[in-house]
């Protein structure tokens, strides 16, 4: 155990270990469908290129999942891994939070649906909407849970099937996202390695430059809603860029901030996987090595909430994560949303 777990900080955002209580991530897993799309799958579908997509987003590569195959059979494949790694069974769990903009249906919560799979049948359960940025904000949740005494393990999970709400016409936002899961078990551990701190912000007044118009109370299904495709994802890509760099370092100074951390002492910094050239603009300002960083977006793509939570799995499955290490979290997302998270691993 590193000395970092028995320091007490000053901020008291950052009482990560409150009387002998920790929010400790004992274990992650993901999940990727098997069909792969590449890039030169997508220049026979729509007017685009490899080239064009590679140096303007980084992405080779998307998983797609099968047509019968929904995000909750995603989220559970992940749950799975997560409760195997951390040793926890199904009616351990007391909470599941399922981070998704992509749910199964508009209800029940796709959290439930995961709930009754798994047979987590103690479990209170719900879902959570910020997009991109779900699987963060679920970490904070959890953690509140956890450090009120509420729950002793609680289950977050990051799930899309953004195949569902992709317009595959649309050359704009097709290249861009792929489906997927990943998720993680927190649970209390006494003065054990854990989450830090989490930072969550949100801006409703820029929604509409990442929606979906269709699908909810303002504008419910019709022959005209489908034919006008407002069920699809809509995106102002250029003005979504400025706002993600602006927020995504922002958000990393504050959490580094509660935790008077500077970015030498991270380990590991784990961004939001949407395009190279955020990830590349971010950490050039937050002044992150290339060895610090984690990129699998030339795989996977965009997976929205499933993002970091899939990165984080794979950071720590090939080793650049060992016991101790301090990893930051990077998220932004539709709302528009945004946040950072510093875990002690
Ligand atoms: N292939 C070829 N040309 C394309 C493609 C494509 N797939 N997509 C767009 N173009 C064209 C455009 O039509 C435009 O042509 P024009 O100049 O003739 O009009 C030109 O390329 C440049 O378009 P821009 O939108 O300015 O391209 P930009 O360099 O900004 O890259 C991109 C677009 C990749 C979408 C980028 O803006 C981006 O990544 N934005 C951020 C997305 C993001 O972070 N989303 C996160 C949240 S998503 C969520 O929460 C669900």
């Amino acid at each position: 155990m590193s000395a970092l777990s028995t320091v007490k900080f000053k901020n008291p955002r950052a009482q990560h270990n409150f009387q002998g209580r920790t929010c400790s991530i004992t274990g992650v897993g993901s999940y990727v469908p098997a069909k792969i799309l590449t890039n030169t799958d997508l220049e026979k579908m729509v007017d685009t290129s490899d080239e064009w997509i590679t140096t303007r987003t980084g992405i080779k590569e998307r998983r797609v999942a099968a047509k019968d195959e929904f995000t909750s059979d995603m989220a559970v494949k992940a749950a799975q891994r997560a409760m195997k790694m951390a040793g926890v069974t199904a009616e351990q769990i007391e909470l599941i939070v399922v981070a998704t903009i992509t749910p199964d249906m508009p209800f029940p919560a796709t959290a439930c649906l995961v709930q009754q799979k798994i047979g987590a049948r103690r479990a209170a359960a719900f879902d959570l909407e910020a997009a991109c940025s779900g699987f963060i904000y679920g970490l904070e949740i959890g953690q509140q849970f956890i450090m009120s005494r509420t729950y002793d393990t609680v289950l977050v999970i990051g799930a899309e099937k953004l195949s569902s709400i992709v317009d595959y016409t649309n050359r704009n936002t097709c290249v861009l996202f792929g489906d997927g899961a990943g998720a993680a078990i927190l649970q209390n551990r006494p003065n054990a390695h854990g989450l830090l701190t989490a930072v969550m912000g949100a801006d409703g007044s820029k929604g509409n430059l990442i929606h979906m118009p269709g699908g909810g109370s303002r504008c419910p299904a019709t022959m005209d809603s489908v034919a006008a495709k407002l069920h699809y994802l809509q995106m102002d890509g250029r003005e979504t860029f400025k706002n993600a760099v602006h927020a995504m370092c922002a958000a990393a100074k504050e959490a580094l901030r509660r935790c008077e951390l500077d970015i030498t002492k991270i380990k590991c910094v784990i961004p939001h996987q949407a395009n190279r050239r955020i990830i590349d603009a971010v950490g050039e300002r937050l002044g992150v090595a290339p060895e610090q960083m984690f990129i699998n977006l030339d795989r996977y793509g965009n997976t929205s909430a499933a993002s970091v939570a899939i990165a984080l799995d794979e950071a720590v499955a090939s080793g650049k994560i060992q016991r101790g290490d301090l990893v930051l979290l990077i998220v932004f997302g539709a709302g528009l949303t945004w946040g950072a998270a510093i875990i002690e691993w």
